[in-house]
């Protein structure tokens, strides 16, 4: 399973909370999809993001489906523990509220409301199957650069097809949207990647 850590990528995070939340708020439920979540904790910080920013409530109707070609999840996922090399760019109040200390010496466990959130399964997204439609954000990083261009386009009309019609799709700083698919969304920022499907 590839290396990553909570918190990685701080500038989409942000993005997220300036563009995507205060427009998530309005659903009813809130079917997010991190495509290529390798053990959890980008789907997870994620998590963190939107209990922090819509409150226990509203919080209650997200969903986060994180998928991975990599199925084996293990023991890390089944238990929510990760070691602290893994947490250490966590703010400090965030670590505070939303990780206990693990038995294990230097571990910490993501809180349970954050982990009720997230559901891990096994997907390829070459398949080009949809884990389900009517999403509201999809957030894929680091992952379709390992594709070849033209596969690349198949899945980015994947998620365009899968989000709900004002749906968000975020990719990683480095990863240009395709010129063969950019029609099919509107730029949210000159910023970073992170796109809008069109309302209608
Ligand atoms: C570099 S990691 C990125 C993890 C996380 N998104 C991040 O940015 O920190 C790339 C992940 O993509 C997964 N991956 C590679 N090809 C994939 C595919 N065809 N379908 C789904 N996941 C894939 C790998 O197993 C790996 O966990």
């Amino acid at each position: 399973m590839a290396f990553t850590f909570f918190f990685r990528d701080r500038e989409t995070l942000g993005l997220i909370e300036e563009h995507v939340i205060a427009r998530l708020r309005g659903r009813r439920y809130m079917d997010i999809w991190d495509a290529g979540c390798a053990h959890g904790p980008e789907p997870y910080s994620l998590a963190i993001l939107l209990r922090e920013n819509m409150g226990e409530f509203l919080f209650r109707n997200v969903r986060i489906y994180a998928t991975d070609i990599n199925g084996n999840f293990g023991e890390t996922i089944r238990r929510g523990t990760y070691p602290d090399e893994q947490v250490r760019r966590v703010p400090a109040d965030l670590l505070r509220r939303y990780f206990v200390a693990a038995d294990e010496p230097r571990h910490f466990v993501v809180a349970e409301p954050i982990r009720r959130a997230v559901h891990f399964s096994e997907h390829d997204l070459t398949s080009l199957e949809p884990i389900r439609d009517g999403l509201a954000l999809i957030l894929c990083k680091n992952v379709l650069l390992h594709l070849a261009e033209s596969q690349r386009c198949d899945v980015i009309k994947m998620f365009h097809d899968a989000l709900a019609p004002g749906g968000f799709l975020a990719m990683e700083q480095t990863q240009e949207m395709p010129e063969e698919v950019e029609p099919l969304f509107v730029r949210v920022t000159n910023r970073g990647q992170l796109f809008r499907r069109e309302e209608r």
